[in-house]
């Protein structure tokens, strides 16, 4: 049993003075790294659609930083650019949470009919939380999405009929 279950963990609405903490924790979770711009174009853009994790003492140790897609080949859906957990933290529903929090706001604030994201083939723990747990549907495989030429399953749940 993790030491950290009986940590009480608060999830919240990220807000600006929070893009630090989460490209640490990015930093220390994937290998998929953003500058700081692109965090504060996240939140200044669409704040209500990435959430974090903070532990008791208001320490950051998860966050889903998700997005509005405006493409004008597709129809406008949300999407989620990165999500991660610091290992500690992991396997206590936290992932879980973010994505759902995120997922309402994209459909009851944005009005989107679904949600997509990108993740890794050989993501085994992410594919499962994705598919298995919060029902998505993969899409398509894109070939050598990665900058290390691995592919990407294209994912995406549908948010409203
Ligand atoms: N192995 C198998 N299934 C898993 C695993 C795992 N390691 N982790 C989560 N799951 C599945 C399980 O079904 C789990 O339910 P259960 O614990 O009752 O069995 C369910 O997902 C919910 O798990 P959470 O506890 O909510 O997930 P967690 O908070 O541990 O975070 C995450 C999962 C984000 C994938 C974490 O392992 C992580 O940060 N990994 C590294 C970064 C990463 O891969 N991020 C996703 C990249 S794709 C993107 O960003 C769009």
């Amino acid at each position: 049993m993790n030491d950290e279950r009986n940590i009480k963990m608060n999830i919240r609405e990220a807000t600006l003075d929070d893009m630090i903490a989460m490209q640490n924790c990015n930093l220390h979770n994937l290998p998929e790294n953003y500058q700081m711009k692109y965090y504060f174009y996240h939140s200044l853009t669409w704040p209500q659609l990435s959430y974090v994790a903070e532990d008791e003492k208001g320490r950051i140790v998860g966050y889903v930083l998700a997005k509005l897609e405006e493409d004008p080949t597709t129809e406008p859906h949300g999407h989620i650019t990165s999500l991660s957990v610091m290992r500690t933290y992991r396997r206590l529903g936290v992932a879980e949470k973010l994505m759902t929090q995120s997922q309402n706001a994209m459909r009851d604030v944005f009005n989107c009919k679904y949600v997509s994201l990108h993740v890794r083939k050989s993501n085994r723990a992410a594919l499962q939380l994705y598919r298995d747990t919060l029902s998505f549907t993969v899409q398509d495989i894109e070939k050598r999405y990665y900058a290390d030429g691995e592919d990407a399953y294209a994912c995406r749940k549908i948010l409203r009929e």
